[in-house]
């Protein structure tokens, strides 16, 4: 016997980063981060639950709708956190994935938070389990990747909620609905990053101005609330740029440094203060990639999507905004 579910679950950007962990492999996070639930990038996946199965397939869904074996290091992290999920539901069978990103993998736009929240869904889906909202949170947190229990969530989104290490999920603090704000990505570089988030959260206490970071923080994540409580981008902006520049400066002083940015990530940046300069409410933040995320009202949308288009440097844009959050679907990729 078989049954199949597929889930979509977005992508998210942070504005106050989640970087470095207590407990790395369950992804128990030192610090609590808030971020905005996108829309546009988003993982697909489908599972199909084999009860007489014993081995699990894992496979990756091409923009044409081919089936590809994914990369190693990839289907391995994939197969972790399904043997993790089998344990959890007490499950017997093997499942089949494919999995489908909509944006480039691995490129610092958060495609592990989409991808494993969208298969912990799918996974409950084909097994006919419904999970809370925190439900899905923590068992996608429990694939390694902490990023995943905020796409658990749609529209802003903080996590951990509590200090509770045994249960550690993210909450809802303000839905779409609440602040219709807009992410306009410049894609600089779609390759793969110079090292895993799991790396950069490892060497994070390394540098010595890890500890400086963490001190700043209270402050940071209680105006980044009450500027979401207010819709007050003016107060947002500044504090998301600073915890984005602050990222990087811990990346860069880790031993060994790790360094995200191209140089397109500095053009880009330039282009923002200069869009600002003239008026634009435009705020730029990073993950650990590349490519930058500006943060902007709709009305600034399509001039920000425009000037940045234009750049040199820029591949590509992408226009995204505050999103609903993973659902169940019923188109499966196989
Ligand atoms: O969830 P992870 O392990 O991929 O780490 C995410 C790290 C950042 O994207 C840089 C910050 C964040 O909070 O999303």
């Amino acid at each position: 016997m078989s049954a199949k579910a597929t889930a979509i679950a977005p992508a998210n950007i942070a504005f106050i980063k989640y970087w470095g962990a207590r407990d790395l492999t369950r992804a128990i996070p030192n610090n609590p981060s808030i971020s905005m639930t996108l829309e546009r990038c988003f993982s697909r996946c489908t599972v199909e639950y084999l009860r007489d199965a014993r081995v699990h397939e894992v496979l990756l869904a091409g923009s044409g709708g081919a089936l590809l074996q994914p990369p190693i290091d990839f289907a391995k992290r994939i197969l972790e956190h399904l043997d993790r999920l089998r344990e959890a539901t007490r499950a017997t069978g093997a499942f089949r994935v494919a999995t489908f990103n909509s944006f480039p993998s691995s490129a610092g736009l958060a495609s592990s938070a989409s991808g494993f929240a969208a298969l912990t869904l799918a996974v409950a889906g084909a097994l006919g389990l419904r999970l809370s909202d925190r439900e899905l949170s923590e068992l996608a947190r429990e694939s390694g990747s902490g990023s995943a229990a905020r796409s658990a969530l749609g529209g802003y989104v903080q996590w951990p909620a509590g200090d509770d290490e045994e249960h550690c999920y993210a909450v809802r603090i303000a839905a779409p609905e609440d602040w219709e704000l807009r992410d306009v990505i410049a894609i600089v570089d779609d390759g793969p990053k110079p090292a895993s988030s799991l790396v950069g959260h490892g060497r994070a206490e390394t540098s010595p101005y890890y500890a400086v970071r963490q001190s700043l923080l209270p402050s940071r994540l209680a105006r980044v609330r009450d500027a979401i409580a207010r819709r007050c981008l003016a107060d947002l902006g500044p504090v998301l740029e600073e915890e984005a520049i602050d990222l990087h400066l811990i990346a860069m002083s880790s031993r060994p440094p790790i360094f995200y940015w191209k140089p397109g990530t500095l053009a880009v940046l330039q282009a923002v203060r200069e869009l600002r300069a003239e008026g634009f409410a435009a705020y730029a933040t990073i993950d650990a990639g590349a490519n930058v995320h500006v943060i902007c009202d709709p009305k600034s949308e399509a001039t920000i999507a425009r000037r940045l288009d234009a750049l040199i440097e820029v591949r590509a844009v992408v226009r995204d905004r505050v999103g609903q959050g993973p659902r169940l679907v019923d188109e499966h990729l196989f």
